[in-house]
């Protein structure tokens, strides 16, 4: 608890560095205070209209780990790291842009001309969309608000591992998670205990088009 955490301060080490780790040091608790700078960093992700459509549940209470652990498979990585994020992706979100957009004009980054007329333009726009488009749109913020946290914490010496390995409805059940709010993943935070597994990844060549060329 007492050594000290390397920063990683440049952006080309955070991503490369970044590792799914699955082994933490058990004893090791980040404070409630460091967790918030990482979701505050993490919110400055883009998402669609700024409408910010995601949630977090953190399970930072090792009771509350443990009876998290059922729910994901078992996975030992949320009961050792220090905190698990359940990111969750409001597909109601958009009903905040009037606040959020206040804001934006209380900041003065916006007029409030512009702020009344792209409220009501969005909100009228995104309340037309059927409940399987609009939680599309919050889970794709979901996954960028995502990969921030994972980068985020990275960069203050923290490991991550994201998990899809769990059981939705039962988290929703077992949490009372409003029934708005649809689990994107879960995040495991904390001091990893040796290096990530490297991984491969496909080379770009097959997975890019340029300009549309090879793709039939
Ligand atoms: C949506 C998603 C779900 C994942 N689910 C799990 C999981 O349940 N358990 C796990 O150990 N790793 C999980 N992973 C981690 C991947 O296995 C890992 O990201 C991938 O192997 C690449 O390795 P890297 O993250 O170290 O680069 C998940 C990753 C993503 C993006």
């Amino acid at each position: 608890m007492s050594e000290t955490i390397t920063r990683v301060s440049d952006y080309t080490s955070v991503v490369r560095e970044r590792h799914s780790v699955r082994q933490y040091d058990p004893n090791w608790s980040i404070p409630e205070a460091e967790l918030k700078e990482i979701l505050a960093e993490a919110t400055l992700a883009p998402s669609s209209s700024n409408t910010q459509s995601w949630r977090f549940f953190v399970f930072h209470d090792k009771e509350l780990q443990k009876k998290l652990l059922p729910i994901a498979n078992n996975q030992q990585q949320i009961v050792d790291s220090s905190a698990v994020i359940a990111v969750l992706a409001d597909r109601e979100g958009f009903k905040r842009l009037g606040q959020i957009n206040d804001m934006a004009v209380e900041k003065g980054v916006m007029t409030r001309e512009f702020a009344d007329q792209y409220t009501e333009r969005a909100i009228g726009m995104y309340g037309s969309l059927g409940k399987e488009k609009q939680t599309q749109i919050a889970l794709v913020d979901g996954g960028l608000v995502s990969m921030q946290i994972m980068l985020s914490a990275k960069a203050r010496g923290y490991d991550t591992v994201p998990m899809g390995g769990f059981d939705a409805v039962r988290l929703v059940e077992e949490f009372n998670i409003p029934e708005t709010l649809v689990p994107v993943m879960l995040i495991a935070v904390g001091k990893g205990v040796g290096p990530g597994r490297a991984t491969a990844r496909l080379p770009l060549d097959e997975i890019t088009f340029w300009n549309g060329q090879g793709l039939n």
